[in-house]
C-alpha cells in the first residue's frame, strides 16, 4: 500500500479565503507525525557541497555578516549567533521533497523550493521581509517568531552591503514553534525568527511571475502573429468633434479598446506557460530502453486545457496534445512513476519533447 499524503491539519479552504496572500496564519501541530528528515550535521554536510546554494548569517556585537558558500569546514568554527541556510534542498533530499505533498491545494506552479535552515540558539537571519508566500516549518527544536509591520521597496533598511535587514521593526504578533508547527507568512510581512534552542526550519517559498514580465512576454507573442497593415479605424469615436489639437477621451477609448481586442484575437495562451515553467532543472534525457521514467525534481512542467487539447509546459517550451493526455499529464506532476509507453500512447512526440525539455529522468 503506497503511503499516505502528507497534508496540513487545517481547513484548505477557509485558509485560500481568509489568509492566502494576505494574513499570516499558526498552525499549530499542523504536521502532528511528520519528522525533520535531515540532521544539521547532514545539512552541514549539504552546504559543503560545490553546487549547494548555501550561506551563513551570523550576529554579533560587531554586527550583521554573511558568508556565502560554498563553505568549508572551518566556516562553522565561529562564536557569533549564527544560522546555516541551504536552498533548493528538495532537490537534493527526497524525503525534503515530500514536503511538497502539503501544497497540493496551491497551483504547483507557484512552488519554488524548500530552504532548510539550522540555528544555534540567539541564531536568526534577522528582521527583514520576503516578497513570496513561505510555510515556516518548524523541524527540531525552538523558534520564535516575531511579526511586525507590512513593507515594501521603500520601507528603511539597516545599511549593509550584502543583507537586506530593516531598519525598524515593531512587533505585532509572536509565536514561539515546536517541531510540526507551521507558520505561513504572506509577502510583504516582516518576520523574525529567532532561535530558543538550536532549531531546524523548513521554508516552503513560493515564487509569483512579474507582470512586466506577463506583459511583455504576452506582447511580444501578439507581435509575432499581427498583421503589420492592420490599422486604427476610427469608428465612433470621431462622432464628437475635438477642439483643434485635442485627443478626446474617446480616441483614447477607442485606441485602447482596438488594443485590447487584438491582443485578445492574438492571445494563443502560451505566455504563461511557458514564463512559469522557465528556468527549470535541466536533466540528460533518460535512457531509450529506460522501464520507468518519472520527473525531475527541480524541472518545471505545467499544463492546460483549451479547445480539446492540452497545451504542455515543459521547462519553458510548450508541445499541444490531445486533451487524453490529462490522466497522463497528472501522473507525471504528481511525481508518479510511469512507462515510456503510457506516455507515447498519447502522441508520437510526447516522449521526445518530454524527454529533450529535461523534465524525465528514469525511475528508480
Ligand atoms: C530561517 O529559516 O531562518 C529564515 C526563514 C525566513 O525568514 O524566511
Ligand atoms: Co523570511
Amino acid at each position: 500500500m503506497s503511503e499516505p499524503l502528507l497534508t496540513f491539519q487545517f481547513d484548505e479552504k477557509a485558509f485560500l479565503e481568509y489568509y492566502w496572500q494576505r494574513r499570516p496564519l499558526l498552525m499549530k501541530a499542523a504536521l502532528p507525525s511528520w519528522q525533520s528528515p535531515l540532521t544539521p550535521e547532514e545539512l552541514a554536510g549539504l552546504a559543503l557541497e560545490d553546487d549547494a546554494d548555501s550561506r551563513m548569517i551570523g550576529k554579533s556585537k560587531s554586527g550583521w555578516a554573511l558568508k556565502r558558500g560554498p563553505l568549508n569546514t572551518t566556516d562553522f568554527q565561529r562564536s557569533d549567533d549564527w544560522t546555516l541556510l541551504v536552498n533548493g534542498v528538495d532537490q537534493w533530499v527526497p524525503e525534503v521533497a515530500a514536503l511538497k505533498e502539503c501544497l497540493r491545494f496551491l497551483p504547483q506552479w507557484r512552488f519554488d523550493d524548500v530552504m532548510v535552515s539550522y540555528a544555534v540558539s540567539n541564531g536568526g537571519v534577522g528582521p527583514h521581509f520576503d516578497r513570496y508566500d513561505v510555510f515556516l516549518v518548524q523541524g527540531t527544536g525552538r523558534r520564535k517568531w516575531r511579526l511586525g509591520d507590512w513593507c515594501d521597496e521603500t520601507t528603511p533598511r539597516i545599511n549593509h552591503e550584502d543583507l537586506n535587514l530593516l531598519q525598524n521593526f515593531d512587533t505585532s504578533q509572536e509565536y514561539v514553534l515546536e517541531a510540526g508547527d507551521v507558520l505561513y507568512v504572506p509577502p510583504g510581512l516582516a518576520h523574525w525568527g529567532i532561535a530558543e534552542t538550536p532549531c531546524m526550519t523548513y521554508s516552503l517559498g513560493f515564487r509569483a511571475p512579474a507582470i512586466a514580465t506577463l506583459l511583455a512576454r504576452w506582447t511580444d507573442k501578439a507581435l509575432e502573429r499581427i498583421d503589420p497593415d492592420l490599422l486604427l479605424e476610427d469608428r465612433a469615436s470621431v462622432v464628437e468633434t475635438p477642439a483643434p489639437g485635442e485627443i478626446t477621451h474617446a480616441h483614447w477609448n477607442n485606441a485602447r479598446e482596438a488594443i485590447e481586442n487584438t491582443l485578445s484575437a492574438l492571445d494563443d495562451g502560451s505566455w504563461l506557460g511557458e514564463i512559469v515553467t522557465e528556468h527549470g532543472e535541466c536533466a540528460p534525457p533518460p535512457r531509450e530502453d529506460a522501464k520507468a521514467l518519472c520527473l525531475h525534481t527541480g524541472a518545471r512542467v505545467a499544463w492546460h486545457a483549451i479547445e480539446g487539447q492540452c497545451c504542455v509546459y515543459a521547462n519553458g517550451e510548450m508541445l499541444s496534445v490531445p486533451s487524453s493526455a490529462q490522466p497522463i499529464l497528472e501522473r507525471i506532476c504528481s511525481g508518479d512513476r510511469i512507462t515510456p509507453a503510457e506516455i507515447q500512447s498519447v502522441d508520437s512526440e510526447f516522449l521526445s519533447f518530454l524527454a529533450m525539455s529535461g523534465v524525465l529522468v528514469e525511475a528508480s
